[in-house]
């Protein structure tokens, strides 16, 4: 049952091979003063730092540029990122690259202002945020996150061991992206698969919650259909526009916020990654389907009607002849067959995570109420031994 919501996405959206040419009609809505914020150099490979500062330059804009920005950008680059916005003066916060340079300027967008220590302040004790905000546009680069029309933005700070996301309010959403499906081409297929996987678990993040008939559960069963459809055939063809287009559409709409209108969401397998990121600095899809089975068997009892229904709307399990239980173990048998057959990596200790972590680990995952049980400390210590 949809209860009360509301429901805004300010975020406008170019898409297509030309999504670019629509830079130049936002940037005259913003002062002249710009920080160009990208990564560790992907873009400068492959020409699109060339088409953009292009057209930064065709529109007169004073650019300063913040680069570097890492994957699972840290604390300490916020910090710089900041005070570089501030000396500048910035206007605008065009943000090149895939979910870690996106957050990251929206991070800088809250920091640059914030007399507080901003990692203090904004992630560890989720305050309001109560000064000027810096505009944000993207051209995204990399698909997964959602971080394109969404209010995410996940920090790491490695001295502290801690890797927290925060979900701003819709005035740090970006004002626009330019989401450009060929920009993607370049990916290396490991970040590509591992963006796969996080759109995966972004919409079972959602799913398996509630029990009751909900318009957005049949939304989630369409794009994991689409999804899984698609990125068998860009797995295989990289290339494929009509694939990638699909895939940077469905990851888009998997985390832009309508999908979870009227659910309660579970984000365990998040929490489970993102401590297990704090301590290896891993790739954040990665991270998630190293601990999404070992979750989900562990978990499936006490949500069986819902893991049923995934068995038998995503992945064709035929109900007639199995129990409901059975008939959910196949779907999630058949998510682990194709989880190998794209190529994530299943197990934790591929990423780096070694058993002497288990504990620190388990300390550093926040346990939310969860979408069908709350888990003890030792149910995620169980879980993080599974997923080794
Ligand atoms: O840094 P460069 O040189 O650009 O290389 C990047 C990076 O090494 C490379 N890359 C990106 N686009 C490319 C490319 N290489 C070649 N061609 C291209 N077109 O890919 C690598 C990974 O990039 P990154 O931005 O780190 O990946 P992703 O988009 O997966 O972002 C991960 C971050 O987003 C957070 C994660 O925790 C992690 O910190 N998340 C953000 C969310 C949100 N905003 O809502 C939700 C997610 O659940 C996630 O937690
Ligand atoms: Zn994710």
């Amino acid at each position: 049952m949809l209860g009360n919501f509301e429901y805004v996405n300010p975020t406008k959206l170019y898409f297509g091979p030309k999504a670019l040419d629509y830079l130049q009609r936002e940037l005259p809505k913003y002062g002249n003063k710009v920080v160009l914020i990208y990564g560790g150099g992907s873009i400068k490979k492959n020409g699109i730092y060339d088409s953009v500062t292009a057209i930064l330059k065709a529109n007169g804009k004073d650019v300063v540029e913040d680069a570097g920005v890492m994957p699972n950008p840290t604390s300490d680059k916020l910090t710089e990122g900041a005070k570089i916005a501030k000396e500048h003066d910035a206007d605008l916060l065009l943000a090149v690259g895939g979910g870690s340079v996106c957050d990251y300027a929206k991070g800088v967008a809250v920091s640059a202002y914030c007399e507080d220590d901003p990692w203090e302040k904004y992630y560890v004790r989720q305050e309001r945020v109560d000064n000027k905000i810096i505009p944000v546009g993207c051209v995204l680069t990399m698909v997964g996150t959602g971080s394109e029309m969404n209010g995410g933005s996940v920090i790491t700070n490695h001295a502290q061991k801690r890797k927290i996301g925060r979900v701003f309010k819709e005035d740090v959403f970006p004002k626009f992206s330019v989401l450009n499906p060929e920009y993607t081409f370049t990916l290396p297929k490991y970040q590509m698969v591992a963006g796969f996987f996080d759109i995966m678990s972004h919409i079972l993040e959602q799913y398996f919650s509630g029990t009751d008939d909900n318009t957005s559960d049949y939304i989630m069963e369409g794009l994991l259909r689409s999804l899984i459809h698609s990125a068998r055939i860009a797995v295989r063809n990289p290339q494929d526009y009509e694939a990638r287009s699909n895939i940077m559409w469905t990851a888009t709409w998997a985390l832009n916020t309508l999908v979870a209108k009227g659910k309660r969401t579970d984000w365990m397998v998040h929490m489970l990654g993102q401590a297990m990121g704090a301590y290896t600095d891993a790739t954040h899809g990665m991270t998630l389907a190293a601990v999404s089975l070992p979750y989900y068997r562990h978990i499936m009892k006490d949500g069986l009607p819902k893991f049923k229904r995934y068995a038998v709307n995503v992945w064709d399990v035929d109900p007639t002849v199995l129990s409901d239980e059975e008939a959910a173990a196949e779907g999630l048998n058949r998510m682990q067959a194709y989880m190998k057959e794209i190529g994530v990596v299943m197990h934790a200790a591929e990423l780096g995570m070694t058993a002497d972590m288990v504990e620190g680990v388990a300390d550093a995952t926040f346990i939310l109420n969860g979408g069908y049980r709350e888990l003890s400390r030792q149910e995620i210590v169980d879980i993080l031994k599974e997923s080794m």
